[in-house]
Formats: structure tokens, sequence, C-alpha cells
């Protein structure tokens, strides 16, 4: 498959009072055209520093300090702000980790999604509404609901209108960070099976984040794991699950199966993620590593292809 975005030695940190904090540390993939690939790790991992790097919408006190993001032979890095103009929601566009707790309260849904394609098309304010409508009814969204203000919708509702309004300007890629976050069990399905969809009718790439990789497994064809701002394991998502190479991966599959019996406590990964803002020699995850070695802690796996188009960073394995 053809590859519409390039992340090539991506390193950003955030230069706060307590010093940089390396949030996203060397970390390099390919995101191919029509496919879905999910970025999973824990909280704090660097995943929405990604995301936001790849739109540029990295803001004080971080900065990308270093490699190149190339989407679709343009490097984002060097764009103009008219080009970036013309990328952001056009190209690639966001539903923000959250985001659908942040609709602006005072407006009804169906303005929003307008007032969003007038900001980024040259439309009339009467084609944006009439576009808005249609891309409600999309998502599910009955056309009564056009003149809701935010709080008269379901949760479920409030994250279709955001997927919708990120949907608005036929964009090539899609990001959706945590999109099913904060939604109960069945809402969460729906939510995924909706965005399935939309992959599927507009042929799209999309970059599905969250903590929970469970949520990815049914939807994804790649998976990245994160840790600690690094990346530890990229495969196919069958491959993934059935032959996990990194320690950390086969933790966070073990994590998900170990609900047993009553009375025992669901499995986790003992210890947690290491400070960012120290210098980390090593694997990062050699303190929580079950099966580290002498070298672990001062040698740096760097990222191989072990099995075809199947990647990982652990010294036991490289
Ligand atoms: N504006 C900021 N200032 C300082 N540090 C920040 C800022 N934004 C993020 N960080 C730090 O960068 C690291 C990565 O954060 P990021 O939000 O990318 O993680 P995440 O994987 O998306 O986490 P979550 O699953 O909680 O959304 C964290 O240690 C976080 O504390
Ligand atoms: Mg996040």
């Amino acid at each position: 498959m053809e590859t519409l975005l390039e992340v090539k030695n991506l390193s950003v940190s955030y230069f706060t009072r307590r010093g940089e904090i390396k949030a996203v540390d060397g970390i390099s993939f390919n995101i191919r055209r029509g496919e879905i690939f999910g970025i999973a790790g824990e909280s704090g991992c660097g995943k929405s520093t990604i995301a936001m790097s790849i739109l540029r919408l990295i803001r004080p006190p971080g900065r990308i300090v270093d490699g190149e993001i190339i989407f679709d032979g343009t490097n984002v890095l060097q764009m103009s702000q008219e080009e970036l103009r013309n990328f952001r929601w056009k190209k690639v566009s966001m539903v923000f980790q959250g985001a659908m707790n942040s609709l602006n309260p005072v407006h009804r849904i169906g303005s929003q999604i307008a007032e969003a394609i007038l900001i980024h098309d040259d439309v009339s304010r009467r084609e944006a509404l009439k576009r808005a409508e249609e891309l409600l009814t999309l998502v599910g969204i009955e056309r009564s609901r056009l003149k809701d203000y935010p709080h008269q919708l379901s949760g479920g509702m409030r994250q279709r209108a955001v997927i919708a309004m990120a949907l608005a300007l036929n964009p090539k890629l899609l990001i959706a960070d945590e999109p099913t976050t904060a939604l109960d069990v069945v809402v969460q399905r729906q939510v995924l099976d909706l965005l399935m969809d939309m992959q599927r009718r507009f042929d799209l790439s999309l970059i599905f984040i969250s903590h929970d990789i469970s949520t990815m497994a049914g939807l994804s064809d790649r998976i990245a794991i994160m840790y600690a701002g690094r990346l530890m394991e990229l495969a196919d998502t069958k491959e993934l699950f059935s032959s996990p190479l990194h320690a950390y991966t086969r933790g966070l599959i073990k994590s998900l199966t170990g609900f047993v019996h009553k009375g025992r406590r669901l499995w986790s990964i003992p210890g947690s993620p290491p400070d960012l803002d120290a210098d980390i020699p090593g694997c990062s995850f050699e303190p929580r590593c079950q099966e580290r070695s002498d070298r672990c802690s001062s040698n740096t796996p760097g990222l191989m292809e072990v099995e075809p188009h199947h990647y990982v960073a652990c010294n036991r394995v490289t």
C-alpha cells in the first residue's frame, strides 16, 4: 500500500521549570493510504503529543526538537502559514481528546459545524448549513437535532457531531484521539462502528489513539505500542496479539485478559512509567521488565524489523 504520511525520528519536548520533558523521543512510523493505524500506551506516554505534532499544533512550552513529518510528499514542518491553512482540516483533521466536552455550549450544533466549514472553506452560510445537515445525517444524528445545543445531546451524539465536524472538509487522514474514552461500553461500540464506516466510505486513513488496546483490536490494521515517549513495538494487529515480542506489549495484553475469578484483582504491570524529565539511560521499560538483562539499563534498543513488518525495540530480541 502507498504511504500517505511519514513520521521520521520525531522528538518533541516541553520545556518547563522542572526542565526538559521528552514527551516524544525519536519516533518513526508510516501511515498507508486507507489504513487504520492504532497508537496505544499508558497515560502520559506521548500519544496526543504525536497527534498535535502531525497538525503542527504544538505550542510553547512544547517544541518539535527534531525529525520530519512528510504528508503526501510535503514536509509539514516546513509549510508556510498559508500552506498550513490548506493542510489542516482539508488534508488532515482531528477529533481532539475530550472534544465532545468542549463544544461551545451557547451555539446550536448545526451552526457550530457550519461555522467550522466557513472558517476553512469559501462557501456561503446557507451552503455551510446544508453541508452541516448532511454531515449530521451521515453520522446518524436526525435532522431535527440540528438546532439542539450541545447539552441537549447525549455523550455519544456529541461525539458523533465532533466526528462529523472533523469530516466536514473531506480530509484524507483523520486522527481520533481517545474518541471513546468516557463513553459507556455500548456507545463506545457505536462510535467505533461509525469510525470504521466513515473510514471505508471515504477511503480515509485513520490514526486511532487510545490507552486501551482492547478498543483497537477489532478496528486497527496495525498497532504501535508506545512507552514513555518511545515506540516499543509495531506490527499488524493479528500478529501483535498472537506473537507480541516486547515484554511491555505482553503486559498490556495480559492486563486485558487478567480479570479472572471473584476476589482476584485485575492484573496490571507492576510499577509505573518513569519521569520524562530525567535522562533515561538504556531501555525506559527496564525497571518494570520481568525479562531484563544487565545491558538493558545502559543500552537503549532501537526499533528493529525482526520479522517482516514486525518491529520491536528490545535488547532481548535484537
Ligand atoms: N503543555 C505541557 N506542558 C508540560 N508538559 C506537558 C504538556 N503537555 C504534555 N506534557 C507532558 O508530556 C507527556 C506526554 O503527554 P501527552 O499528553 O502527549 O500524553 P498522552 O499519551 O496523550 O496521555 P493521555 O493518555 O493521558 O492523554 C506527559 O508527561 C505530559 O505530562
Ligand atoms: Mg492524550
